[in-house]
């Protein structure tokens, strides 16, 4: 699969990794999930920061309206701890939502957990940017990716 001009946002959500408390494995299985998808040249641009709104909403607006990212994906806050408010701030900054992203990913994810309802996550669309949340767990990850990402390409191209 192609990107053209792919510069891609990969934000990692939480707390702990946040104060270094473990290392960000999620992001990291974002970017050699992504590696392996795309066949041509792409750039990460690379955050993990707490589960705060405000820095949340912050970061989604400055790798989408600064930095140009064609495709930001989150990873952590997404489910129905107090503290995890990833969907909340992807719909603040969203001028559309694409609901069949969360459909599709928990529907998949329901055939290797039955937690996959606890997640919230969400997906939608900041000027030329689609924001895609996906859980913490790194193994979770794939599982979503693996489901969503083949119409990850031809929604960048529409969106120009
Ligand atoms: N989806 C997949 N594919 N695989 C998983 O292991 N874990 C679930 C769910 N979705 C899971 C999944 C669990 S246990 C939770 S609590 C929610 O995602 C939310 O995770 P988050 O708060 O880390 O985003």
């Amino acid at each position: 699969m192609t990107i053209k001009k792919a510069k891609i946002g990969i934000v990692t959500v939480s707390d702990r990794a946040s104060k270094g408390v473990y290392d960000d494995l999620s992001g990291q299985v974002i970017m050699a999930t992504l590696d392996e998808f795309l066949t041509s040249p792409w750039q990460p641009v690379y955050e993990v920061i707490p589960d705060e709104k405000d820095v949340i909403c912050a970061t989604l607006i400055k790798m989408a309206d600064e930095l140009g990212c064609c495709l930001i994906v989150t990873t952590g806050g997404t489910g129905p701890a107090k503290r995890d408010v990833t969907p909340e701030a992807t719909e603040a900054v969203c001028d559309r939502m694409m609901p069949g992203f969360g459909e599709l990913m928990r529907a998949e994810s329901l055939k290797f957990v039955a937690t996959a309802i606890l997640s919230r996550q969400t997906a939608g669309l900041r000027g030329s940017s689609l924001i895609v949340n996906l859980p913490g767990k790194p193994k979770a990850i794939r599982e979503c990716l693996d489901a969503v990402f083949p119409a990850v390409p031809y929604c960048i191209d529409l969106m120009e």
